[in-house]
């Protein structure tokens, strides 16, 4: 099926935010493993699996509708420090949210609905990575930064 032009170009900026946001959060994910942070380890390599997921769905449209998938990566923001790097996912994560509400509009606005579906389904789950994100955030300023990381090696209890 001909996809529109205007659809395949937003398909394909998104399809860059995806493999940029699986290499940012893959190397988070083996920083922390590195720090013997085994939760923070596990919770970003889960981020970037469904960042993954995201990448395969946005190609599998392109392709429906006709279109080329375009591998390009943007500038990596990679936070060198725990706070830093979960910061950088409530940043990224809500210009990620915006970009999906401009696509939801913009398919709706041509009467692609099934391209808007496949957004919504992702702009859910970017949702809960700001979710999950901010959570952090409030734990490390009611509980202190050194209390939060000393609850997430392996060994520590819940
Ligand atoms: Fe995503
Ligand atoms: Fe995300």
């Amino acid at each position: 099926m001909k996809g529109n032009p205007q659809i395949l170009d937003v398909l394909n900026q998104l399809l860059a935010d995806e493999l940029t946001a699986i290499n940012q959060y893959i190397v988070e994910a083996e920083m922390c493993e590195n720090w013997g942070y085994d939760k923070l380890h596990k919770a970003f390599h889960k981020i970037s699996i469904d960042e993954m997921h995201h990448a395969e769905w946005l190609i599998q449209r392109i392709l429906f509708l006709e279109g080329k998938p375009t591998i390009k990566l943007n500038e990596l923001l990679i936070g060198a420090t725990v706070p830093d790097m979960i910061k950088s996912v409530t940043t990224s994560e809500a210009s990620a949210v915006e970009a999906y509400n401009r696509g939801i509009a913009l398919a709706q606005e041509v009467k692609d609905e099934g391209t808007a579906d496949l957004l919504r389904k992702i702009l859910a789950m970017e949702e809960g990575h700001i979710d999950w994100a901010e959570a952090q955030l409030d734990q490390i300023e009611h509980m202190g930064l050194a209390n939060y990381l000393s609850m997430q090696s392996e060994g520590a209890s819940e």
